[in-house]
C-alpha cells in the first residue's frame, strides 16, 4: 500500500457528498480506500515497437462516394511473447484500420461481420442519420452484411468506431473492436503547420487497460469497480510496453481513452509543458498550454508535444480526479506507465504551432428552447433504465437545448450524446476550463461535479429511429444507464414505438 495519508484525507474528504447515497458504512469505505493500489511505473519494459494503426483502403465508387470495406472478425493476438489470446478486430486481429475522408465527402461502409454473433459499429463523435448511427437499432447479425452511408459535414476531428449492441458494449469492445476515424477539412489544412503525416509526426494514440492472465485477455470479466471492469495493464494500439520512434522536433498524439472504464490522467515523466490542440470534436480556439489532460473513457484530446534529440520520454498516468473516494473501485489511485517516446539522434525541424486554430461559433444561451436534467445514478437516468422500444426525449430539429447532467450517486459517470457536438457552458457554474472550451461529445462527470451543456439539432430528422445517450463507462452502459431520443422535423410527432430489439438481443448475457 504505497498512496499517502495525506491523499486518502483528500479523497475521503471528497467524497463526503455521495457517501449517504450509497448507504456504505464505515468498514466498507475502509475497506475500499485500503485496497491494493495499481502502479507500473517504472515496471514498464518498452520494448515492443508500436506504430499509428494502418489507414484503411479506399476506392471512389460510380456515385463519388468513398467506400471502405470493413470486417469484424475473430482473431488471435500475441500480447506477450510466447502467449496467444483469442480476440476480435476489424480487417485484423485487434483493433482496426484508421478511416480517413474529408468534410463535404459521402463515405459508404460494407462493414461485415464474422465476428460469430451480432454486433453493431457505430461512429463515435459523427453527425449522421440514425439509421447510419451503428447504435443498438442497427445491429448486424454474424455473417451480414451493413452498409451505412452519409455525407461527412462537421469539422477536422480525431473521431473512433466501436460496437454498440445492446447489453454487450463493453464485452464487444474489450474483446478489441475499435479504431479511429479521421476526418478532415480545408480550415484544419490552414491550421496548416500542425505536424499532419500520419503515422511519422501525427500518431494515433489508443490507451486500454487489459488484465492478462496467462497471455489472454477475458472478455467477460466485466467487473473490477464501482464502473466496470479495471485492468492492471496498458496496451497502446494493441501493444504490450510499447515504446514509439520520434523523428520530428514536434510530434502530434491522437490520444483515445479506449478503454471501458479507466479515466486516465495523461502526463511525461518530467512534467514538461504540451499543446492541447483539440477535444473530441475538433481543434480548440487557441493551443492550451498545460502539463495535464484527463481523459474519461471515449473522450479524445490532440496534444502537441516537443522532444529532445535522443532522449526517452515516458507518458504516463496517474490520479486522475474521479473524485468519488472510493480509490480501489474506480482506478483513482493507480499510476501507469503508458508509452515510451524515443527521439532519434537527429530530428526534423517542426514549425512552430500556430497561435490560432479553430473559429468555434457559440452557441449562445438565450437561444436555447429548452433545458432539461439528467441525473446519472445506481445503473439509471432519471430513474429510468434503457428500454429500446421508449423514446425518452423528442427534440425539435434546427434548435438548440441546454442539457444539465451531474452523477447523483456519489460514484463516477460520464456522459455521452450521440449525433451531436456540444459545447460545455459551465461546470459548477463556473467557466469551464481551457480543454472543455471546444466541441465535445464525451465529458467526465465525478459527483460534485455538474456540468451545463448546449447542443444544436441538425439535418436529420425520424420520428422513429432514435439516438442513444448514455454513460460510457461500458459497464453501466450495458445495465441500461442510457436513454434513447428522436429528432423531429415541424409537425412530426414521436413515431409508433421503436422496433423492440429481438428477444435475444434485449438482455446482456455471457456466451
Ligand atoms: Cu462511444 Cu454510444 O458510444
Ligand atoms: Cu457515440
Ligand atoms: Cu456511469
Amino acid at each position: 500500500m504505497t498512496f499517502t495519508r495525506r491523499r486518502t484525507l483528500q479523497l475521503l474528504g471528497g467524497s463526503a457528498v455521495g457517501l449517504p447515497a450509497l448507504g456504505l458504512g464505515l468498514p466498507a469505505l475502509k475497506a475500499a480506500v485500503t485496497g491494493k493500489q495499481i502502479d507500473t511505473v517504472g515496471k514498464v519494459a518498452f520494448t515492443n515497437r508500436v506504430q499509428a494503426p494502418p489507414l484503411a483502403p479506399s476506392r471512389i465508387d460510380r456515385e463519388g462516394r468513398r467506400v471502405f470495406k470493413l470486417n469484424i472478425r475473430e482473431g488471435r493476438r500475441e500480447f506477450t511473447a510466447g502467449r496467444w489470446s483469442p480476440t476480435w478486430g476489424v480487417n485484423g486481429d485487434y483493433l482496426g484500420p484508421t478511416l480517413r475522408a474529408e468534410r463535404g465527402e459521402t463515405v459508404l461502409f460494407d462493414v461485415a461481420n464474422d465476428a460469430g454473433e451480432a454486433t453493431s459499429l457505430h461512429w463515435h463523435g459523427m453527425h449522421l442519420p440514425p439509421t447510419m448511427d451503428g447504435g443498438p437499432h442497427q445491429t448486424i447479425a454474424q455473417g451480414a452484411t451493413w452498409s451505412p452511408t452519409w455525407t461527412i459535414d462537421q469539422p477536422a476531428a480525431s473521431l473512433w468506431y466501436h460496437p454498440h449492441p445492446h447489453g454487450k458494449t463493453a464485452q464487444h469492445l474489450y474483446r478489441g473492436v475499435a479504431g479511429m476515424f479521421l476526418i478532415d477539412d480545408d480550415d484544419a489544412a490552414t491550421a496548416g503547420s500542425l505536424p499532419h503525416q500520419y503515422g511519422i509526426d501525427d500518431v494515433p494514440v489508443i490507451v486500454q487497460d487489459r488484465r492478462f492472465i496467462d497471455g489472454r485477455v477475458d472478455p467477460d470479466e466485466q467487473m473490477a469497480g464501482t464502473t466496470g471492469f479495471l485492468g492492471d495493464e496498458l496496451l497502446v494500439n494493441g501493444v504490450h510496453g510499447p515504446y514509439l520512434d520520434v523523428l520530428t522536433e514536434r510530434i502530434r498524439l491522437r490520444l483515445l481513452n479506449g478503454s471501458n472504464a479507466r479515466v486516465y490522467n495523461f502526463h511525461f515523466a518530467d512534467n514538461r509543458t504540451f499543446h492541447q490542440i483539440a477535444s473530441d470534436g475538433g481543434l480548440l480556439p487557441t493551443p492550451h498550454t498545460t502539463d495535464r489532460v484527463q481523459l474519461a473513457p471515449g473522450e479524445r484530446a490532440e496534444i502537441v508535444v516537443e522532444v529532445r534529440a535522443g532522449e526517452r520520454l515516458v507518458l504516463r498516468s496517474d490520479s486522475p480526479a474521479t473524485g468519488s473516494g472510493f480509490v480501489q473501485q474506480d482506478g483513482g489511485s493507480d499510476r501507469f506507465d503508458v508509452l515510451q517516446l524515443r527521439a532519434a539522434s537527429t530530428l526534423t525541424a517542426s514549425p512552430r504551432i500556430p497561435t490560432r486554430l479553430a473559429h468555434i461559433p457559440r452557441i449562445a444561451e438565450t437561444s436555447a428552447t429548452r433545458t432539461r436534467t439528467f441525473e446519472l445514478a445506481e445503473h439509471r437516468i432519471n430513474g429510468r433504465q434503457m428500454q429500446t422500444d421508449r423514446i425518452d426525449v423528442a427534440v425539435r430539429k434546427d434548435t438548440a437545448e441546454i442539457w444539465d447532467v451531474h452523477s447523483g450517486d456519489g460514484t463516477l459517470h460520464s456522459f455521452h450524446v450521440h449525433d451531436v457536438q456540444f459545447q460545455v457552458l459551465s461546470v459548477n457554474g463556473q467557466q469551464p476550463p481551457p480543454g472543455l472550451s471546444g466541441w465535445k461529445d464525451t465529458v467526465l462527470l465525478p459527483p460534485g461535479t455538474a456540468m451545463s451543456l448546449i447542443m444544436r439539432f441538425t439535418d436529420y430528422s425520424d420520428p422513429n429511429i432514435p439516438y442513444m445517450f448514455h454513460c460510457h463507462m461500458l459497464y453501466h452502459e450495458d445495465q441500461g444507464m442510457m436513454g434513447q431520443f428522436v429528432v423531429l422535423s415541424p409537425g412530426q410527432r414521436v413515431g409508433g414505438r421503436p422496433p423492440r430489439l429481438p428477444a435475444h438481443e434485449e438482455h446482456a448475457h455471457h456466451s
